[in-house]
């Protein structure tokens, strides 16, 4: 049965380790996550964009293979299915469609509007037994090109979105998604303590995963991150293995095209990758 984010990531928040949330785009790397997390008894969080969601056609469906896959494969750790990077419309949706958690990115609002919305989604999510995810300070990300420092959000607005009762908090602390670029000034420490302070207990979302040199996000841990977005690092994993097989002509041999032949290094490969991922965030045996 799929949980909220909420005890998890208290209890990663408390013991000092974080949850990896892992994007899905289809079934092949659903499997994959889910064999992990249950291979390292870990707690796993799945996070389906609104355009992932749109490509499996629809948040139900979405729902409905997860929860196929928790009984099918006999899954025990706690999964929660998340929405990432909700707009307002896409987290009702997702509430209806029997998502776990939501979050709602409403860093492009002036704050006054950020906080008006998310109040109203924090009763809805909480309402259902839903955990909700806000964001504060936008996550950069590549723009024609120029990848420059991500946003760094201001911590007194944290502290005000922190307090509408959301169960995790994503603040821009200089961190990007996708690749990091080689003039990029690391995350800002400086940052996350003062929004550590001021947030208290609230567990802190760290997105754009991929690439952050492990001690960065051993330190970013240590300063109250309990939740890390990994998306593109499983994208290169999977498109390199998936590359090297088609390169050998193997999809070629025999019968032609198995689809599941032809994927099945790209699956084997996330595996590694979240197994790495989990290693490192500390989650192992934490379920
Ligand atoms: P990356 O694609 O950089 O791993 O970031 C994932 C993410 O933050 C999803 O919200």
């Amino acid at each position: 049965m799929l949980v909220s984010a909420k005890e998890m990531l208290n209890k990663a928040k408390a013991g000092h380790y974080a949850v990896g949330q892992f994007n899905i785009n289809n079934l092949e790397w659903t499997k994959s996550i889910l064999a992990t997390a249950q291979e390292l008894n870990s707690p796993v969080i799945l996070g389906v964009s609104e355009g992932a969601g749109k490509y499996m056609t629809g948040y139900k469906t979405v729902v409905g293979m997860v929860n196929g896959m928790l009984e099918e494969m006999k899954i025990t750790v706690p999964v929660a299915l998340h929405l990432d990077h909700g707009s307002y419309e896409g987290c009702l949706k997702c509430v209806e469609a029997g998502f776990s958690s939501i979050m709602f990115d409403g860093s492009h609002y002036a704050i006054d509007e950020n906080v008006a919305k998310t109040k109203e989604l924090v009763k809805i999510a909480h309402d259902k037994g839903m955990s909700i995810e806000a964001e504060v300070g936008a996550i950069g990300g590549e723009e024609d090109g120029v990848i420059g420092k991500g946003e760094c959000a201001d911590p007194q607005e944290c502290k005000s979105i922190a307090d509408l009762g959301v169960d995790m908090l994503a603040a821009g602390i200089g961190n990007i998604h996708g690749k990091y670029p080689e003039n990029w000034e690391g995350l800002s420490f400086d940052t996350l303590d003062a929004i550590q302070k001021l947030t208290g207990d609230m567990p802190l979302v760290l997105h754009g995963g991929t690439g952050i040199p492990e001690d960065m996000i051993k330190k970013a841990i240590s300063l109250g991150v309990a939740k890390i977005n990994v998306n593109t690092e499983c994208q290169l994993s999977f498109a390199a293995a998936t590359r090297k097989y088609v390169e050998a002509g193997k999809d070629l041999e025999g019968k032609g095209f198995d689809p599941r032949k032809l994927l099945a290094p790209g699956a084997e490969a996330i595996k590694a990758t979240v197994k790495e991922k989990m290693e490192l965030f500390g989650s192992v045996g934490k379920a």
